[in-house]
C-alpha cells in the first residue's frame, strides 16, 4: 500500500463542486487581482479571528516581513523567536532588516519555551515571533505578560494552526497581529502561494495593503513598497475552504487520536498537548529514541508510507549560518536540536482514510518491536 503525505487533490475532489463554482465565478468576471472577491474574504477571514481587519498578501512569508515593516521593525532591532520551526520565521525578519535572536523551545511541545525568552530581551528588543508549531499555540498568555513589562510586540506565526486555541485564550486575542500562510499544504491552503495578515489594528492593515500594492493608496499615487497581492483566484478557492476548516481541524484530530491510542506503548515519543489546548494537528510529529531517527523514516519509505521531518536541520544548524544576516543565539538550544535529530511527522491529513491509517501505525509498530 502507498500512503501519501498529502492529501491536496484528495481535497480537491471532495469540495469539486464548489471550488470549481468560485474558480469559473473569477474566471469569467475579467477581475483577478485587487477585486470584490480578495476583498470578500479579507472580511470573512477576520470575522472568523474576532479581529477588525485582514490583509491578503501573496505568503506566509511576505505576511511576517510586512507586518514587521508595517510596525516600524527593522535595521537594528531585534526579534526574538525560535529555530525549531519553518526557515522562513526567521528569514521574513532578516528581510525586514531586523537582527534575529533565537532562544530554544519547550522539549515537550516544541514550542518557544517563554522562560527563556526574558534572558534575551535587550534595549534593542522590539517583538516576540511566537510560533504555534505542527498546529498547537504556544503559550500566549505567558508571551504577551513578557510583552507588557517589556513594551514589545508580539507577532504570532500561525502558519500552521488555523483553528487552535489556548486554554483561555484565541488566536489574534493577545497578540498585535496573526500571520498566516496558505501555502496548499497548511490546514487552510489554496492551490499554490497565499498569506495573510490579521488585527484589530486597523493602521497596521491599512499600512500592508499599501505596502503589498507598490506603496499605493490611491490609483497613480505610490510612495515605497512592494508587490504582495493575494490573487483572486485564492481567495475564492480560500473562501471555499474558510466554510470546511472546523470539519477540517476535527477529521485531523481524529486520526490523532487514533495515532495515539495505537501508539502509546511503542516506544516513541508522542505529541504533547498542554492541558485545555486544542492541538489542530497540521503535523503529527513522533519522536524516536536518539540515532535511531533515520531507519524508521528508511523503514516506513520502503514500506510505501511517506514520513517527512519537521525539521531536521534547526535554522542555526543550516550551511552557512547567519549568510552576513544578523542573528544571535541565547542560551542552550539543546531542545530543539534534539527534535532536530528525532523527529518524524506521520501522514497527517483530513482525508487519509482508515486502511492507510491502520496500515502506518502497522509498519510503526513493526518497526518499534524491532528495534525498541
Ligand atoms: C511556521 C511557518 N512560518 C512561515 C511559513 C511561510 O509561509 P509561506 O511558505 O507561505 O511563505 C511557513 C510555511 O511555509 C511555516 O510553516
Amino acid at each position: 500500500m502507498k500512503v501519501g503525505f498529502y492529501g491536496h487533490v484528495r481535497q480537491y475532489h471532495n469540495l469539486k463542486e464548489d471550488l470549481d463554482k468560485a474558480i469559473s465565478g473569477v474566471l469569467e468576471s475579467g477581475s483577478y487581482v485587487g477585486g470584490p472577491v480578495g476583498k470578500r474574504f479579507e472580511g470573512e477571514l477576520a470575522e472568523y479571528f474576532g479581529l477588525k481587519a485582514a490583509a491578503g498578501v501573496n505568503s506566509g512569508t511576505d505576511a511576517i516581513w510586512l507586518a514587521l515593516m508595517a510596525l516600524g521593525i527593522g535595521p537594528g532591532d531585534e526579534v526574538i523567536t525560535t529555530t525549531n520551526t519553518f526557515f522562513a520565521t526567521a528569514e521574513a525578519a532578516w528581510i525586514a532588516g531586523a537582527t534575529v535572536v533565537f532562544v530554544d523551545s519547550r522539549p515537550d511541545t516544541h514550542n518557544i519555551d517563554p522562560d527563556k525568552i526574558e534572558e534575551a530581551i535587550t534595549p534593542k528588543t522590539k517583538a516576540i515571533i511566537p510560533v504555534h508549531l505542527y498546529g498547537q499555540c504556544a503559550e500566549m498568555d505567558k508571551i504577551a505578560a513578557i510583552a507588557k513589562k517589556h513594551g514589545l510586540a508580539v507577532l504570532e506565526d500561525n502558519a500552521q494552526s488555523i483553528d487552535a486555541h489556548g486554554d483561555t485564550f484565541k488566536i489574534g486575542e493577545l497578540s498585535d497581529v496573526v500571520c498566516t500562510s496558505f501555502i496548499i499544504q497548511k490546514n487552510l491552503g489554496t492551490f499554490g502561494d497565499g498569506g495573510a495578515v490579521i488585527s484589530d489594528n486597523t493602521e497596521v492593515i491599512d499600512t500592508i495593503k499599501r505596502l503589498r500594492n507598490h506603496g499605493s493608496p490611491a490609483r497613480s499615487k505610490h510612495s515605497f513598497g512592494f508587490n504582495s497581492r493575494l490573487d483572486e483566484i485564492h481567495a475564492a478557492v480560500l473562501s471555499v475552504k474558510l466554510k470546511h476548516i472546523t470539519a477540517f481541524s476535527d477529521q485531523r484530530r481524529a486520526i490523532a487520536a487514533k495515532y495515539d491510542a495505537a501508539l502509546a506503548d511503542c516506544g516513541l515519543v508522542l505529541p504533547t498537548t498542554l492541558p485545555g489546548y486544542r492541538h489542530v494537528y497540521h503535523l503529527y510529529v513522533v519522536e524516536t529514541p536518539v540515532g535511531k531517527r533515520n531507519d524508521l523514516l528508511k523503514h516506513l519509505q520502503a514500506q510505501g508510507i511517506d514520513a517527512k521531518c519537521h525539521y531536521d536541520i534547526a535554522i542555526h544548524e543550516q550551511e552557512g549560518y547567519p549568510w552576513g544576516k544578523e542573528a544571535r543565539i541565547v542560551g542552550s538550544m539543546a531542545n530543539s536540536e534534539k527534535n532536530a535529530a528525532t523527529c518524524i511527522s506521520l501522514p497527517m491529513y483530513p482525508e487519509l482514510n482508515d486502511d492507510e491509517v491502520a496500515y502506518t501505525i502497522e509498519q510503526v509498530l513493526a518497526w518499534c518491536g524491532q528495534n525498541l
